[in-house]
């Protein structure tokens, strides 16, 4: 923090008012579901995005960053257009929510900086806007609930960004809970907080260190894939979402869908809704076990039927399936490279590290990342008022 505020001052020559944090997440189960209506199971990690920012009167927008040397100045005004690539249509895009919503804000300086890896699926972009979208909710007193923001986060990402993602990542680093999973219904937005215990075990992150070229386009490609399914099915089904059809149901009209790629997509989005119910209950009952064969069976569904997956990430989870000591794994979070979460015995962590970092290089000619995750809480304030 301290190194945040000294930076700050240097940048801007002036000392932060706030610091606020918002976390990443990673999804234990129900993935590529949200935008179908489905359930999903994503917890907030203590990694995340990090801002220092305080009001200035000149009238600006300044957005800086540790993690990137691209910064931009803009002149308040009644709305914005994304620019270019740069990271800093993130949190322009939630201002412009803002904006749009008839909130007034003044000039602002932020510097931003970011511990999570960017683009590997562990949710940097929703870390940073509803990480800017709660910082201005609390400068300005305006009243804004965090699902709200949350929200906000999700449009910016469709209208802003033009990446028709749900709303799980918003969800999850706005409302994440210490060593708990969030059950969130993306229909409703009805939630309830999972105890996360994991006892002798541990959530590994295990970074592929694939980059996700194409994944947007590809997101967008499978968004548009469910929606023909659902307009086959809802010849004679009357539904809304392909969620709201269970596998029976399915079974009985899939003929409705004439395409095989499109029958493979609604069968993973059905099941997994499926599985995350199964999930739940093998939660509730602490059965780690059978959570961890689900997360294996989440995989090979995003993997044979959904095709999201990639040899990286199904390198690590083959390996995973040959280590005794860890008992279930998957990708998690868009899919087509990025992270994979696993369930590893607490003791046997470094002898998994070294084990899988040797396996995968083999295979895939370089090494990937392996970290142990803390569930943490969501979006939050660090420190208050700096300046007095
Ligand atoms: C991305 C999107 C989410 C969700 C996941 C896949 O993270 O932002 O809304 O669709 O992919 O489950």
């Amino acid at each position: 923090m301290n190194a945040m505020i000294n930076e700050f001052s240097s940048r801007f020559g002036q000392i932060p008012e706030h610091i606020f944090f918002c976390p990443g997440r990673v999804n234990l189960i129900g993935e590529h579901i949200d935008y179908n209506g489905g359930k999903v199971m994503p917890c907030a990690i203590s990694l995340g995005t990090y801002l220092a920012v305080a009001k200035n009167k000149d009238r600006l927008i300044r957005f800086q960053s540790l993690n990137f040397s691209e910064k931009a100045e803009l002149r308040l005004q009644e709305g914005y257009t994304k620019t270019g690539k740069e990271w800093f249509n993130y949190p322009l895009g939630m201002i412009n929510e803002l904006i749009q919503d008839g909130n007034t804000i003044s000039g602002l300086d932020m510097l931003f900086h970011g511990d999570l890896p960017i683009g590997t699926g562990l949710s940097s972009s929703a870390s940073i806007e509803v990480l800017t979208g709660f910082a201005l909710n609390q400068i300005f007193k305006l009243k804004i609930s965090n699902n709200d923001i949350a929200l906000m986060g999700k449009k910016t990402e469709n209208e802003f960004i033009g990446l028709n993602s749900g709303i799980m990542d918003q969800f999850a680093v706005a409302l994440g809970g210490k060593n708990k999973a969030i059950l969130l219904d993306c229909d409703t937005l009805e939630y309830e907080y999972l105890p996360f215990e994991t006892g002798d075990y541990i959530l590994a992150i295990i970074n592929s260190n694939k980059q996700r070229k194409l994944a947007d386009s590809k997101y967008n490609e499978r968004f548009a894939e469910c929606g023909k399914a659902l307009k086959a099915l809802k010849k004679e089904l009357s539904v809304t979402h392909l969620c709201d059809i269970d596998l029976k149901t399915f079974e009985d009209h899939r003929h409705l869908i004439n395409d095989p790629v499109l029958d493979k997509r609604a069968l993973h989005v059905i099941s997994e809704n499926f599985r995350v119910g199964e999930a739940k209950i093998a939660l509730k009952a602490n059965d780690l076990t059978t959570f961890g064969k689900l997360m294996y069976a989440s995989h090979q569904s995003l993997k044979d039927w959904y095709e999201v997956s990639g040899k990286e990430l199904d390198a690590i989870v083959e390996f995973c399936k040959t280590y005794d000591d860890c008992i279930g794994a998957r990708m998690t979070g868009a899919g087509f490279g990025g992270c994979a979460i696993a369930l590893v015995k607490k003791n046997k962590f470094e002898d998994f590290s070294l084990k899988i970092t040797e396996y995968y290089n083999e295979r895939i000619g370089y090494k990937p990342e392996i970290f142990a995750s803390e569930i943490g809480d969501g979006v939050k304030e660090l420190k208050q008022e700096l300046s007095n």
